[in-house]
């Protein structure tokens, strides 16, 4: 149906469902950087369903049925925002160089950004109102959108917090599903090591693709650890 840079999609068995294959393909700035990391389709596939599970068992309603095998997952199907929300509750990559703030340093409170997803246009910052304007959602869909997203980010940094990892920063999709004439948002894509900031809370060593992105090295081997501490 659809192939990304780090995922395809395949019509599922049922309707309303599709397969979501995670690739080893790896890309950075817009796919101006590129590499093929064994194994980080698999680990990244264990940890969203597990970190999806999770937030079904709160109450925050998302694409992920089940696990099918090493690499696929059997989702909901939905159609997507094109906006990519990103969380922050510690300054670090395009926030503390557009705004100057040291990388670490923790914000008053968490922070909701939202970006156009559009490769070409390399994923611009956009306002609430370029959104209703354009009209990619309704301002009702960015309401619940933002609540969404902090229950994430809550349930989130807990999960990560028990096993010794802070949540500095994610970004995260959500699509409609439509029931007769009315719609409603739930949470899709993915959320891994390739769409979170991730530190070790004792050390700060980064456990995530800023690994990749940076050539700091031992990338998979880190998000393995990630797997590892979440018992995945
Ligand atoms: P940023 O600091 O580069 O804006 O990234 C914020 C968060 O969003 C970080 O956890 C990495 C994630 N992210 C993606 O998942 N996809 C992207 O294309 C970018 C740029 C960031
Ligand atoms: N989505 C970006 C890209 O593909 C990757 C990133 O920096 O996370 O190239």
């Amino acid at each position: 149906m659809y192939e990304g840079k780090a995922k395809i999609l395949y019509e599922g068995s049922d309707p309303g469902t599709l397969i979501q294959y995670f690739k080893d393909d790896t890309t950075a700035f817009d796919a101006g950087k590129t590499a093929v990391l064994s194994g980080k389709g698999a680990v990244n596939n264990r940890i969203s369903g597990f970190v999806m599970a999770r937030l079904s068992a709160i109450g925050v309603q998302n694409h992920f049925i089940k696990r099918l095998n090493q690499r696929e997952q059997l989702i909901r199907k939905v159609e997507i925002i094109p906006i990519e929300v990103v969380c922050r509750n510690i300054a670090a990559g395009s926030l503390s160089q557009r705004l100057n703030l040291p990388e670490g340093e923790w914000l008053p409170h968490p922070l909701v950004e939202f970006f156009l997803k559009d490769d070409k246009l390399h994923d611009p910052m956009v306002a609430t109102e370029h959104i209703t304007t354009f009209e990619w959602a309704s301002s009702q869909e960015i309401d619940q959108i933002k609540v969404l997203t902090l229950r994430i980010n809550d349930e989130l940094g807990k999960v990560f917090e028990a096993v010794g990892i802070t949540l500095v920063d994610f970004k995260v999709e959500f699509g409609r599903v439509w029931d007769g004439e009315t719609s409603r948002i739930i949470l899709a894509d993915e959320i891994s090591p390739d769409s979170c900031r991730l530190w070790d809370s004792a050390t700060n060593k980064k456990l995530d693709k800023d690994r990749f992105r940076r050539n700091l090295g031992d990338v998979i081997e880190s998000y393995t650890e990630v797997a590892q501490r979440l018992g995945v």
